[in-house]
């Protein structure tokens, strides 16, 4: 349904500001996650990281999520990228893209509440995620193998 016209690339290029955005946030927050764990709970270095954890998940992570969603769902709307096989892949990882993003959200809440559920290599490893998951749709979305 084309229904943005020239507006198209505008919206593609505020699409991959948000996933820029988003992206970033999903690499730092593992790392923070690393340096919080170190302090003892209730001490004020932990507080201090509880409000940078907040404060980034709070003004980059959910808005560029949300945002990221929307003007991907506009752009999907206007070339009907339904149809496309490299679209199914692409959605795939993106939805886990963002069960990722809710981990982030839920660890954040624990380590908030004096929690340390998951070792530094655990963290480490959960760090290499995002990277794949990325590699995987910035393929599915520019060389398009099927
Ligand atoms: C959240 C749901 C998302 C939806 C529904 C979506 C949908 C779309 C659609 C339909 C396009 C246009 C493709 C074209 O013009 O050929 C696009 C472009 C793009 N998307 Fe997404 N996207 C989403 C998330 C993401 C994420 C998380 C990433 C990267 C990690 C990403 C990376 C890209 C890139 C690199 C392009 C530019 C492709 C080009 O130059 O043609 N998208 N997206």
């Amino acid at each position: 349904m084309a229904y943005l016209g020239a507006a198209y690339p505008w919206v593609k290029a505020a699409h991959l500001i948000f996933v820029i955005f988003l992206m970033a946030g999903l690499f730092m927050m593992p790392r923070f996650f690393v340096y919080h764990q170190e302090t003892a709970p209730g001490s004020p270095e932990d507080q201090r990281w509880i409000e940078r954890e907040g404060r980034l998940l709070r003004i980059i992570l959910n808005p560029s999520l949300i945002l990221v969603w929307l003007l991907g769902l506009m752009l999907m709307v206007e070339i009907g990228a339904w149809h496309f096989g490299w679209f199914h892949l692409k959605l795939l990882f993106v939805l886990g893209l963002s069960g990722y993003h809710g981990w982030i959200a839920g660890y954040t809440r624990k380590l908030a509440r004096g929690q340390r559920p998951m070792s530094d290599r655990q963290l480490r490893m959960m760090n290499e995620i995002p990277g794949v998951a990325a590699a995987v749709i910035v393929i599915a979305v520019i060389v398009k193998p099927f």
